[in-house]
């Protein structure tokens, strides 16, 4: 930066190269990091060297190798290379507690050292999750723990829910010289969790290649729900008609149940129940009624109606051209659909009805009209009127009126004086 900065820093620069020329010898280190049951390389480098002896003792102080010499009995601990200008041991199948700081000695007058930390990384354990007893039940709380031991340093958890990442709560502690971390997932389940995954996985630096995880898939219990899915929209006499009742429930609600009218079907040979579905062969006008579909599992029952009202069969034209005899709706099937059976609801649908709701609309709309141009009519009537007996609102009326120049102006001005606004209301009523 300033001058007498730099003149100092090169200063230093040149006395640091005079030392290494003049004395120079200085074993040269590298701090190492292993992954538990690897093989660390321990390697001490000198630059300038006259034969002078190197050597390697671990954290307790014990020599390891003098030159290439090895000192301790540990078949763990090999030489690899010795030279005069380097000292490189490996030590395979490290464990933690070869941790530690490791000493580089060059045996010059004095000794000069190196010290070189091993960090060893603790391989955290394959994640287990637990606290989930198959099945729940729909509603139910539950809390997903996933937990991890032996990792140093402390892995971190991360919980996906079917591949989408979802927050935990962690917790970490520490057990000698690595960690078990916990992370924990509370849960209020419903019928949509029912099959979904939901993974745990372990992120730490010495997973590289395969990364660690649990997965537990949910499996939930729920009240049966049904729909009835009906062809063609329109029934017709004589033609083929399907109900399909569509439950979902776990487990499963098998079989379902058919009623027509509230008791057992009345034609076994013509309406066919197979599996969850009811079909007729050829529909007759006296099938009209109202079927219901009805499934039941431990955790309870739903059921859904189908009113089913048999058309005439088109006869004289085709079936494109012929005008329905009855009134059809624009959208039958919206109209005559299943209906999913809430309790409360009591299902009471005449397909006459639909019809006369049609004509029902035209007439209030007709007499909505007719009411709307009466009220209009009075309201002129009433400003004439009004108008006319200005004398009678001078007297009754306030402000308004007193400081007015006309009539007219009287009654704009007293417009949303409330004395007046209720006047105006009795000749409505
Ligand atoms: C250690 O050194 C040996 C010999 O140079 C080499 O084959 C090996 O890959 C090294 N191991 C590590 C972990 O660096
Ligand atoms: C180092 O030792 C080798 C063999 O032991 C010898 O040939 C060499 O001259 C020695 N070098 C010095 C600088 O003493
Ligand atoms: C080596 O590790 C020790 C202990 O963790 C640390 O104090 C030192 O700064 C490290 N040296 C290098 C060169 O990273
Ligand atoms: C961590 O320690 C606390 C207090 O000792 C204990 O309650 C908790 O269960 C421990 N958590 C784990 C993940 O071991
Ligand atoms: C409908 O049923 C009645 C009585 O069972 C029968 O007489 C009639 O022929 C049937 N109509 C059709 C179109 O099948
Ligand atoms: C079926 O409904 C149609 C229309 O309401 C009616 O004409 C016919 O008589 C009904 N048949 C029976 C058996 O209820």
């Amino acid at each position: 930066m300033n001058l007498k900065s730099h003149l100092i820093f090169t200063l230093y620069t040149v006395y640091g190269i005079l030392l290494k020329g003049i004395s120079g010898q200085y074993p040269l280190v590298q701090n190492v990091t292993v992954t538990e049951g690897g093989t660390a390389n321990m390697t001490c480098r000198v630059e300038y060297n006259d034969n002078t002896s190197l050597q390697w003792s671990n954290p307790a102080q014990q020599t390891l190798f003098f030159g290439d010499k090895k000192a301790l009995r540990d078949n763990r601990i090999e030489l690899v290379r010795a030279s005069w200008a380097e000292l490189t041991i490996s030590i395979s199948d490290v464990t933690l507690s070869d941790e530690g700081m490791y000493t580089c000695s060059l045996f010059t007058m004095p000794v000069r050292t190196a010290k070189a930390y091993l960090t060893v990384l603790g391989v955290p354990q394959k994640p287990e999750i637990d606290g989930f007893t198959k099945p729940a039940v729909e509603g139910d709380h539950i809390t997903l723990t996933c937990m991890t031991h032996g990792s140093k340093p402390a892995a971190d958890l991360r919980w996906f829910r079917n591949e989408k990442e979802v927050k935990g709560a962690k917790e970490v502690n520490a057990s000698g010289k690595t960690f078990t971390v916990r992370s924990s997932l509370q849960l209020h389940v419903d019928r949509n969790d029912d099959g979904v995954a939901y993974t745990c996985k372990v992120d730490h630096v010495a997973l590289t290649q395969t990364p660690q995880q649990a997965t537990e898939v949910l499996e939930v219990h729920y009240a049966p729900r049904v729909e009835i899915v009906h062809s063609p929209a329109v029934p017709q006499e004589g033609q083929y008609l399907k109900l399909e009742c569509v439950s979902k429930g776990n487990p499963s609600p098998d079989p379902v149940m058919w009623t027509k009218d509230g008791s057992e079907l009345p034609d076994l040979d013509r309406m066919i129940v197979e599996g969850r579905d009811l079909t007729f062969t050829s529909l007759n006008k006296t099938d009209n009624g109202t079927y219901r579909c009805e499934a039941t599992n431990h955790l309870g029952t739903s059921s859904a109606e189908y009113i089913l009202y048999v058309y005439d069969a088109p006869t004289t034209l085709p079936p494109s051209t012929t005008p329905p005899p009855h009134p059809i709706p624009p959208d039958p099937t919206a109209q005559l659909g299943a209906r999913a059976s809430d309790p409360t609801v009591t299902g009471n649908r005449d397909p006459n009805a639909l019809g006369q709701h049609g004509t029902d609309h035209a007439l209030i709309g007709g007499v909505v009209a007719v009411v709307v141009f009466v009220t209009l009519c009075l309201i002129i009537v009433l400003g004439r009127y009004l108008a006319r007996h200005k004398g009678t609102y001078l007297t009754n009326e306030a402000k308004g009126a007193d400081d007015a120049p006309d009539a007219d102006t009287a009654i704009i001005n007293a417009e949303g004086n409330h004395a007046h606004a209720e006047e105006k209301k009795e000749y409505f009523i």
